[in-house]
Protein backbone atom coordinates (compact mmCIF):
# COMPACT_ATOMS: atom_id res chain seq x y z
CA UNK A 1 0.00 0.00 0.00
CA UNK A 2 0.85 3.66 -0.50
CA UNK A 3 -0.35 6.75 0.75
CA UNK A 4 0.85 10.37 0.21
CA UNK A 5 -0.57 13.67 1.01
CA UNK A 6 -0.05 17.25 -0.54
CA UNK A 7 -2.02 20.54 -0.24
CA UNK A 8 -1.88 23.41 -2.89
CA UNK A 9 -2.68 27.28 -3.05
CA UNK A 10 -5.14 28.98 -4.53
CA UNK A 11 -3.93 31.72 -7.09
CA UNK A 12 -5.69 34.58 -7.87
CA UNK A 13 -4.92 35.96 -11.59
CA UNK A 14 -4.38 39.20 -12.24
CA UNK A 15 -4.08 39.16 -15.71
CA UNK A 16 -7.13 36.88 -16.70
CA UNK A 17 -7.80 33.94 -18.28
CA UNK A 18 -11.05 33.82 -19.88
CA UNK A 19 -11.26 31.91 -23.34
CA UNK A 20 -10.29 28.51 -24.53
CA UNK A 21 -8.93 27.57 -27.83
CA UNK A 22 -9.35 24.03 -27.21
CA UNK A 23 -11.94 22.81 -24.70
CA UNK A 24 -10.64 19.31 -24.22
CA UNK A 25 -6.94 20.09 -24.18
CA UNK A 26 -7.60 23.35 -22.18
CA UNK A 27 -5.56 25.53 -24.52
CA UNK A 28 -6.40 29.27 -23.66
CA UNK A 29 -6.81 32.28 -25.93
CA UNK A 30 -4.23 33.98 -24.13
CA UNK A 31 -1.55 34.42 -21.30
CA UNK A 32 -2.44 34.62 -17.47
CA UNK A 33 -0.32 35.97 -14.52
CA UNK A 34 -1.42 35.45 -11.28
CA UNK A 35 0.05 34.79 -7.45
CA UNK A 36 -0.25 31.82 -5.10
CA UNK A 37 -1.41 32.57 -2.11
CA UNK A 38 -0.54 31.32 1.18
CA UNK A 39 -1.43 27.57 2.20
CA UNK A 40 -1.95 28.81 5.53
CA UNK A 41 -5.39 30.10 5.31
CA UNK A 42 -6.72 28.62 1.93
CA UNK A 43 -5.79 25.00 0.46
CA UNK A 44 -6.55 21.76 -1.08
CA UNK A 45 -5.57 19.04 0.63
CA UNK A 46 -5.63 15.61 -1.36
CA UNK A 47 -4.69 12.11 -0.42
CA UNK A 48 -4.49 9.35 -2.13
CA UNK A 49 -4.18 5.62 -1.43
CA UNK A 50 -3.37 2.90 -3.93
CA UNK A 51 -3.44 -0.73 -2.46
CA UNK A 52 -3.42 -4.19 -4.13
CA UNK A 53 -6.46 -4.47 -1.65
CA UNK A 54 -8.87 -1.57 -3.50
CA UNK A 55 -11.24 -3.25 -5.80
CA UNK A 56 -12.16 0.23 -7.50
CA UNK A 57 -10.87 3.43 -8.03
CA UNK A 58 -12.56 6.23 -5.77
CA UNK A 59 -13.27 9.68 -5.54
CA UNK A 60 -14.10 11.77 -2.79
CA UNK A 61 -14.49 15.75 -2.67
CA UNK A 62 -15.51 17.37 0.40
CA UNK A 63 -16.86 14.51 1.88
CA UNK A 64 -18.86 13.39 -0.56
CA UNK A 65 -18.20 10.67 -3.51
CA UNK A 66 -17.76 12.02 -6.96
CA UNK A 67 -17.83 9.39 -10.47
CA UNK A 68 -13.59 8.90 -11.14
CA UNK A 69 -14.91 8.77 -14.85
CA UNK A 70 -15.23 12.51 -15.49
CA UNK A 71 -12.81 13.20 -18.71
CA UNK A 72 -10.96 16.39 -16.56
CA UNK A 73 -9.70 13.02 -14.00
CA UNK A 74 -9.20 10.72 -16.23
CA UNK A 75 -7.32 12.88 -18.63
CA UNK A 76 -5.10 14.05 -15.61
CA UNK A 77 -4.54 10.43 -14.56
CA UNK A 78 -4.00 9.22 -18.25
CA UNK A 79 -1.26 11.65 -18.68
CA UNK A 80 0.66 10.63 -15.39
CA UNK A 81 0.50 7.56 -16.02
CA UNK A 82 1.89 8.15 -19.31
CA UNK A 83 5.30 9.14 -17.79
CA UNK A 84 5.41 6.63 -14.84
CA UNK A 85 7.43 3.64 -14.75
CA UNK A 86 5.27 0.75 -15.58
CA UNK A 87 7.05 -1.42 -13.52
CA UNK A 88 6.68 0.25 -10.66
CA UNK A 89 3.59 -2.30 -8.20
CA UNK A 90 1.44 0.59 -7.49
CA UNK A 91 1.23 1.36 -11.52
CA UNK A 92 -1.36 -1.50 -11.09
CA UNK A 93 -2.85 -0.96 -8.12
CA UNK A 94 -6.33 0.93 -7.88
CA UNK A 95 -6.58 4.43 -6.17
CA UNK A 96 -8.75 5.89 -3.68
CA UNK A 97 -9.02 9.85 -3.74
CA UNK A 98 -9.92 12.03 -1.13
CA UNK A 99 -9.92 15.69 -1.31
CA UNK A 100 -10.99 18.40 0.64
CA UNK A 101 -11.07 22.43 0.10
CA UNK A 102 -10.70 24.67 3.24
CA UNK A 103 -12.84 27.41 1.83
CA UNK A 104 -15.46 27.81 -0.58
CA UNK A 105 -16.05 25.34 -3.20
CA UNK A 106 -17.03 26.53 -6.48
CA UNK A 107 -17.76 30.27 -5.80
CA UNK A 108 -15.10 32.03 -7.68
CA UNK A 109 -12.27 31.64 -5.02
CA UNK A 110 -10.53 29.21 -7.45
CA UNK A 111 -11.20 25.96 -6.06
CA UNK A 112 -10.28 24.67 -9.15
CA UNK A 113 -7.26 25.61 -9.62
CA UNK A 114 -5.57 24.42 -5.64
CA UNK A 115 -7.71 21.38 -6.30
CA UNK A 116 -6.44 19.99 -9.45
CA UNK A 117 -2.84 21.40 -8.90
CA UNK A 118 -2.94 19.27 -5.94
CA UNK A 119 -4.38 16.00 -7.27
CA UNK A 120 -1.69 16.07 -10.03
CA UNK A 121 0.54 16.97 -7.26
CA UNK A 122 -0.41 14.01 -5.91
CA UNK A 123 -0.68 11.62 -8.23
CA UNK A 124 3.09 12.51 -9.20
CA UNK A 125 4.11 11.88 -5.62
CA UNK A 126 2.20 8.15 -5.82
CA UNK A 127 3.53 7.39 -9.00
CA UNK A 128 7.54 8.77 -8.71
CA UNK A 129 7.21 10.90 -11.38
CA UNK A 130 10.27 14.07 -11.32
CA UNK A 131 9.69 17.27 -14.04
CA UNK A 132 6.90 19.52 -15.35
CA UNK A 133 3.76 18.70 -14.59
CA UNK A 134 1.66 22.04 -14.95
CA UNK A 135 0.68 20.96 -18.38
CA UNK A 136 -1.32 17.66 -16.67
CA UNK A 137 -2.69 20.20 -13.95
CA UNK A 138 -3.68 22.30 -16.79
CA UNK A 139 -5.88 19.22 -18.03
CA UNK A 140 -7.69 19.19 -14.88
CA UNK A 141 -8.56 22.97 -14.90
CA UNK A 142 -6.70 25.42 -16.74
CA UNK A 143 -5.87 27.94 -14.16
CA UNK A 144 -4.63 24.37 -11.80
CA UNK A 145 -1.54 24.73 -13.87
CA UNK A 146 -0.47 27.90 -11.96
CA UNK A 147 -1.10 26.58 -8.86
CA UNK A 148 2.05 24.33 -9.50
CA UNK A 149 4.27 27.39 -8.69
CA UNK A 150 4.35 29.91 -6.09
CA UNK A 151 5.44 32.82 -5.84
CA UNK A 152 3.95 35.16 -9.37
CA UNK A 153 3.37 32.85 -12.09
CA UNK A 154 2.80 32.95 -15.78
CA UNK A 155 0.77 30.25 -17.98
CA UNK A 156 2.13 30.70 -21.54
CA UNK A 157 -0.88 30.21 -24.00
CA UNK A 158 1.67 27.85 -25.85
CA UNK A 159 1.32 27.30 -29.89
CA UNK A 160 1.59 24.08 -30.08
CA UNK A 161 -1.75 21.87 -30.89
CA UNK A 162 -0.71 19.41 -28.51
CA UNK A 163 -0.21 21.92 -25.43
CA UNK A 164 3.39 20.32 -24.53
CA UNK A 165 4.10 24.17 -24.17
CA UNK A 166 1.09 25.49 -22.74
CA UNK A 167 2.43 25.57 -19.29
CA UNK A 168 3.51 28.27 -16.13
CA UNK A 169 6.48 29.60 -15.50
CA UNK A 170 7.76 30.71 -12.72
CA UNK A 171 7.91 34.85 -12.59
CA UNK A 172 9.10 35.57 -9.47
CA UNK A 173 9.31 34.15 -5.72
CA UNK A 174 7.45 34.34 -2.95
CA UNK A 175 9.72 36.88 -0.87
CA UNK A 176 10.59 39.13 -4.43
CA UNK A 177 7.34 41.10 -3.26
CA UNK A 178 7.62 40.28 0.78
CA UNK A 179 4.89 43.50 1.86
CA UNK A 180 2.32 42.38 -1.07
CA UNK A 181 -0.65 41.01 0.93
CA UNK A 182 -4.27 39.88 0.01
CA UNK A 183 -7.41 40.01 1.54
CA UNK A 184 -9.86 37.69 0.68
CA UNK A 185 -13.10 39.49 1.14
CA UNK A 186 -16.15 36.79 0.64
CA UNK A 187 -19.07 38.29 -0.54
CA UNK A 188 -21.35 34.85 -1.33
CA UNK A 189 -20.06 31.48 -0.69
CA UNK A 190 -22.18 29.42 -2.31
CA UNK A 191 -21.52 27.45 -5.79
CA UNK A 192 -21.77 30.16 -8.96
CA UNK A 193 -24.23 30.13 -11.17
CA UNK A 194 -22.25 29.01 -13.88
CA UNK A 195 -19.33 26.78 -13.45
CA UNK A 196 -16.12 28.75 -14.91
CA UNK A 197 -15.97 26.02 -17.72
CA UNK A 198 -19.59 26.95 -18.95
CA UNK A 199 -19.18 30.71 -18.75
CA UNK A 200 -16.06 31.06 -20.37
CA UNK A 201 -17.29 28.58 -23.14
CA UNK A 202 -20.37 30.34 -23.89
CA UNK A 203 -17.88 33.67 -24.14
CA UNK A 204 -15.91 31.98 -27.01
CA UNK A 205 -18.86 31.43 -28.75
CA UNK A 206 -20.86 34.56 -28.23
CA UNK A 207 -18.78 37.71 -27.48
CA UNK A 208 -16.95 39.40 -29.98
CA UNK A 209 -15.42 41.60 -26.93
CA UNK A 210 -13.17 38.63 -26.46
CA UNK A 211 -11.83 38.60 -29.91
CA UNK A 212 -10.50 42.24 -29.12
CA UNK A 213 -9.23 41.48 -25.42
CA UNK A 214 -7.30 38.63 -27.34
CA UNK A 215 -5.85 40.81 -30.43
CA UNK A 216 -5.09 44.21 -29.28
CA UNK A 217 -5.15 44.06 -25.47
CA UNK A 218 -4.17 41.20 -23.00
CA UNK A 219 -0.88 40.63 -24.95
CA UNK A 220 0.66 44.29 -24.15
CA UNK A 221 -1.39 44.08 -20.96
CA UNK A 222 0.64 41.19 -19.57
CA UNK A 223 4.51 42.47 -20.60
CA UNK A 224 3.26 45.02 -18.73
CA UNK A 225 2.16 43.19 -15.60
CA UNK A 226 5.14 41.09 -16.04
CA UNK A 227 7.55 44.57 -15.61
CA UNK A 228 5.28 45.68 -13.05
CA UNK A 229 5.94 42.54 -10.41
CA UNK A 230 9.41 42.62 -11.93
CA UNK A 231 10.44 46.22 -10.98
CA UNK A 232 7.78 46.08 -7.50
CA UNK A 233 5.66 48.86 -9.41
CA UNK A 234 2.82 48.81 -7.20
CA UNK A 235 0.75 51.64 -8.89
CA UNK A 236 1.46 50.38 -12.49
CA UNK A 237 0.30 46.80 -10.96
CA UNK A 238 -2.52 48.03 -9.03
CA UNK A 239 -4.09 49.91 -12.07
CA UNK A 240 -3.38 46.85 -14.65
CA UNK A 241 -4.89 44.20 -11.88
CA UNK A 242 -8.54 46.18 -11.74
CA UNK A 243 -8.53 47.14 -15.59
CA UNK A 244 -8.40 43.98 -16.34
CA UNK A 245 -10.98 42.47 -13.72
CA UNK A 246 -13.33 44.77 -15.11
CA UNK A 247 -12.18 43.56 -18.77
CA UNK A 248 -12.70 40.17 -17.44
CA UNK A 249 -16.70 40.94 -16.38
CA UNK A 250 -17.32 43.56 -19.05
CA UNK A 251 -16.85 40.65 -21.51
CA UNK A 252 -18.75 38.36 -19.35
CA UNK A 253 -21.64 40.71 -19.90
CA UNK A 254 -20.73 41.02 -23.60
CA UNK A 255 -21.42 36.93 -23.66
CA UNK A 256 -24.68 35.86 -24.62
CA UNK A 257 -26.69 34.96 -22.46
CA UNK A 258 -24.48 37.19 -20.43
CA UNK A 259 -22.45 35.51 -17.47
CA UNK A 260 -22.98 38.01 -14.02
CA UNK A 261 -20.85 36.88 -11.65
CA UNK A 262 -20.39 39.89 -9.78
CA UNK A 263 -23.21 41.27 -7.27
CA UNK A 264 -24.12 44.81 -5.96
CA UNK A 265 -21.87 43.98 -3.02
CA UNK A 266 -18.58 43.59 -5.40
CA UNK A 267 -19.90 46.84 -7.44
CA UNK A 268 -19.99 48.68 -3.54
CA UNK A 269 -16.03 46.95 -3.20
CA UNK A 270 -14.88 47.79 -6.63
CA UNK A 271 -16.35 51.63 -5.50
CA UNK A 272 -15.34 51.55 -1.68
CA UNK A 273 -11.66 50.94 -2.97
CA UNK A 274 -11.94 53.68 -6.14
CA UNK A 275 -12.98 56.20 -3.05
CA UNK A 276 -10.03 54.99 -1.08
CA UNK A 277 -7.36 55.47 -4.37
CA UNK A 278 -8.85 58.64 -4.97
CA UNK A 279 -8.22 60.09 -1.12
CA UNK A 280 -4.86 58.63 -0.58
CA UNK A 281 -4.08 60.29 -3.45
CA UNK A 282 -2.87 57.17 -5.69
CA UNK A 283 -3.33 53.42 -6.85
CA UNK A 284 -3.16 52.20 -3.25
CA UNK A 285 -5.53 49.36 -3.37
CA UNK A 286 -6.51 47.07 -6.19
CA UNK A 287 -9.55 44.62 -6.21
CA UNK A 288 -10.01 41.66 -8.44
CA UNK A 289 -12.91 39.14 -8.99
CA UNK A 290 -12.77 35.73 -10.36
CA UNK A 291 -16.04 33.74 -12.03
CA UNK A 292 -18.08 34.83 -8.53
CA UNK A 293 -18.91 38.34 -6.64
CA UNK A 294 -15.99 37.47 -4.29
CA UNK A 295 -13.29 40.34 -4.07
CA UNK A 296 -9.29 39.59 -3.99
CA UNK A 297 -7.91 42.58 -2.47
CA UNK A 298 -3.96 42.84 -3.71
CA UNK A 299 -2.37 45.81 -1.65
CA UNK A 300 0.98 46.67 0.52
CA UNK A 301 1.29 45.91 4.19
CA UNK A 302 1.67 49.69 5.01
CA UNK A 303 -2.21 50.12 3.86
CA UNK A 304 -3.67 46.62 5.65
CA UNK A 305 -4.70 48.18 8.73
CA UNK A 306 -6.47 51.02 7.56
CA UNK A 307 -7.80 49.74 4.78
CA UNK A 308 -9.34 46.21 6.89
CA UNK A 309 -10.64 49.57 9.11
CA UNK A 310 -12.63 51.12 5.88
CA UNK A 311 -14.49 48.02 5.05
CA UNK A 312 -15.37 47.29 8.53
CA UNK A 313 -17.01 50.47 8.52
CA UNK A 314 -18.85 50.35 5.21
CA UNK A 315 -19.61 46.51 5.52
CA UNK A 316 -20.40 46.40 9.62
CA UNK A 317 -20.81 42.86 11.24
CA UNK A 318 -23.77 41.50 11.62
CA UNK A 319 -23.68 41.56 8.00
CA UNK A 320 -27.19 40.71 5.61
CA UNK A 321 -26.83 37.32 3.39
CA UNK A 322 -25.44 39.65 0.61
CA UNK A 323 -22.76 41.44 2.70
CA UNK A 324 -18.97 40.88 3.30
CA UNK A 325 -19.77 38.43 5.57
CA UNK A 326 -17.61 35.39 5.71
CA UNK A 327 -14.18 35.61 6.13
CA UNK A 328 -11.52 38.41 5.74
CA UNK A 329 -8.57 36.83 5.49
CA UNK A 330 -4.97 37.59 5.20
CA UNK A 331 -2.98 35.98 2.97
CA UNK A 332 0.70 36.06 1.69
CA UNK A 333 2.09 34.66 -1.32
CA UNK A 334 3.10 31.03 -1.06
CA UNK A 335 6.39 29.80 -1.72
CA UNK A 336 7.27 26.77 -4.05
CA UNK A 337 4.97 23.15 -3.47
CA UNK A 338 7.73 20.69 -2.13
CA UNK A 339 9.04 18.52 -5.02
P1 LIG B 1 -13.85 27.88 -8.74
O1 LIG B 1 -14.16 29.31 -9.01
O2 LIG B 1 -13.99 27.53 -7.29
O3 LIG B 1 -12.55 27.45 -9.32
P2 LIG B 1 -14.97 26.29 -10.91
O4 LIG B 1 -16.32 26.40 -11.51
O5 LIG B 1 -13.84 26.73 -11.76
O6 LIG B 1 -15.00 27.07 -9.52
O7 LIG B 1 -14.64 24.80 -10.51
C1 LIG B 1 -15.31 24.12 -9.48
C2 LIG B 1 -15.08 22.63 -9.69
O8 LIG B 1 -13.69 22.31 -9.51
C3 LIG B 1 -15.80 21.75 -8.69
O9 LIG B 1 -17.15 21.57 -9.04
C4 LIG B 1 -14.98 20.46 -8.81
O10 LIG B 1 -15.35 19.74 -9.96
C5 LIG B 1 -13.57 20.98 -9.04
N1 LIG B 1 -12.84 20.99 -7.76
C6 LIG B 1 -12.90 21.91 -6.77
N2 LIG B 1 -12.12 21.58 -5.72
C7 LIG B 1 -11.54 20.40 -6.06
C8 LIG B 1 -10.62 19.54 -5.38
N3 LIG B 1 -10.14 19.82 -4.17
N4 LIG B 1 -10.23 18.40 -6.03
C9 LIG B 1 -10.68 18.12 -7.27
N5 LIG B 1 -11.56 18.89 -7.95
C10 LIG B 1 -11.98 20.02 -7.36
C1 LIG C 1 -11.98 33.82 -13.75
O1 LIG C 1 -9.54 27.47 -14.60
O2 LIG C 1 -11.73 27.54 -13.38
O3 LIG C 1 -10.66 32.40 -12.40
O4 LIG C 1 -10.16 25.73 -17.22
O5 LIG C 1 -12.63 25.52 -17.46
O6 LIG C 1 -11.51 24.72 -15.37
P1 LIG C 1 -11.48 25.71 -16.50
O7 LIG C 1 -11.71 27.15 -15.85
P2 LIG C 1 -10.97 27.82 -14.60
O8 LIG C 1 -11.15 29.36 -14.98
C2 LIG C 1 -10.61 30.38 -14.21
C3 LIG C 1 -11.12 31.70 -14.65
C4 LIG C 1 -10.81 32.85 -13.71
C5 LIG C 1 -9.59 33.63 -14.17
C6 LIG C 1 -8.24 33.04 -13.89
O9 LIG C 1 -8.08 32.33 -12.87
O10 LIG C 1 -7.31 33.33 -14.66
CO1 LIG D 1 -12.01 27.52 -11.32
Amino acid sequence: MKIVTCVAPVNIAVIKYWGKRDENLILPINDSISASLSTDIMCAKTTIMASPLLKENKFWLNGREQTFDSPRLSNCIKAIRARCDETLPQFNWKISICSENNFPTAAGLASSAAGYACLVHALAHLYEIKGEISDIARQGSGSACRSIYGGWVQWHKGDLPTGADSIATQIAPADHWPEMRIIVLVVNDCRKKYSSTSGMKTTTETSTLVKFRAESVVNQRAKAMKKAIEDKDYESFAEITMKDSNQMHAICLDTFPPCVYMNDTSHAIVNLVHSYNEYKKGQKVAYTFDAGPNACIYLLQSEVEQFISVVNHVFPKPADIDAVEYYRGLTLPNKQLDK
